[in-house]
């Protein structure tokens, strides 16, 4: 494969495809282990991992995965690198490398992500183990800001992040997420509207101060919704404000996003992306980078037992294509039921 950054990024978002975020780090793993009753032990997690990587859909769905660093330095049981299971399937490995969003000072509650101290040597690492992207996300807090200045750090460190990983060789994925799920998150669709514009224009700023070549980034957002205990918003409306946010904000240089799916059902997260996709020539590639809208059916079908690894890679299948289809806007509610 070309190592050229624009190529590493193209074939991240080529068509009907996309990215499978499975770099749960060691505490979030356990919470999702937790829901199947798992012990979260390092082979626990790699059968996990192991199973999703060696599903079917990772040929035609998936064009890159998100590993933690654990996973990147893990092999399959036959001695494979789980790596190498992953390029094997044509899709690229990626690696997250943030440490995580920290408390901000001076703020009520606002978060700042860390990682940057010695980001040049482990990215240069990541490169030797094969990882060709990388992942960095900033956590912006509604109910707890936002403030100046939590935004502008997180873009900052955003911008040093990306440029880091461009200078290893690395295409870096730029997620500022503005969360919606939490007991506090009570915000209507239009002021995740006016905050997620806020750091859009605030990180691509940064990005051309630290210059950035953009047609080698991927931006990783969340979609316009409204907080989990916010008034409720349509599919359409949800497709509409997003796309409308994203042009008014993401350069046309960008050769792709792909979204988070920020704690909206598996097919809510679909259909949005779908719709987006429906409504007409878009300026870059719009498909999926989901966690938990990927793995939840998955993980609740697997539960631990090997004997069920056929029915948790069929439901993994399932998400991954549909999802696939919403990349091109050819997803829709009969399909679903189809399966
Ligand atoms: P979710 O799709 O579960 O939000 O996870 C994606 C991700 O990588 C968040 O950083």
């Amino acid at each position: 494969m070309s190592e050229r950054l624009e190529d590493i990024a193209a074939a991240m978002v080529r068509e009907g495809q996309g990215i499978l975020a499975a770099d749960e780090s060691s505490g979030t793993i356990k919470k999702r282990f937790d829901q199947i009753n798992l012990e979260s032990t390092a082979d626990n997690r790699r059968d996990y991992r192991e199973m999703l990587f060696r599903a079917e859909a990772m040929q035609d769905a998936i064009s890159g995965v998100i590993l933690f660093d654990e996973t990147l330095r893990q092999s399959a049981k036959d001695g494979t690198p789980l790596a190498e299971l992953i390029r094997a399937a044509g899709a690229v490995p990626g690696i997250k490398v943030d440490a995580g969003a920290k408390p901000l000072v001076g703020t009520k509650g606002e978060k700042i992500t860390e990682g940057l101290d010695g980001l040049r040597e482990r990215l240069a690492e990541y490169h030797k183990l094969g990882a060709r992207f990388a992942k960095w996300r900033a956590v912006i807090d509604i109910p707890a800001g936002p403030s100046h200045n939590a935004i502008h750090a997180n873009a900052h460190a955003l911008a040093r992040y990306a440029a880091l990983c461009q200078e290893a060789g690395i295409v870096p994925i730029v997620e500022p997420e503005v969360i919606m799920d939490g007991a506090d998150c009570t915000h209507d669709i239009k002021t995740c509207e006016m905050v997620t514009t806020w750091i859009l224009k605030e990180v691509y700023q940064e990005l051309y101060f630290a210059g950035v070549a953009l047609e080698g980034t991927i931006l990783k957002p969340n979609m316009i919704v409204p907080g989990q205990h916010g008034p409720k918003a349509s599919r359409e409306e949800v497709a509409e404000r997003t796309v409308k946010v994203l042009k008014d904000c993401v350069p046309t240089a960008v050769p792709g996003i792909a979204f988070l799916s920020g704690g909206q059902s598996d097919e809510e997260a679909t259909a949005h992306l779908s719709i987006m996709n429906a409504m007409g020539s878009l300026p870059w590639a719009l498909t999926f980078s989901y966690g938990r809208a990927l793995q939840q059916a998955a993980l609740k079908a697997w539960g631990g037992k090997p004997e069920n690894v056929a029915a948790a890679q069929a439901a993994f299948n399932h998400r991954a294509r549909m999802n696939g289809l919403a990349a091109t806007g050819r997803w829709s509610a009969d399909l679903e039921k189809a399966a």
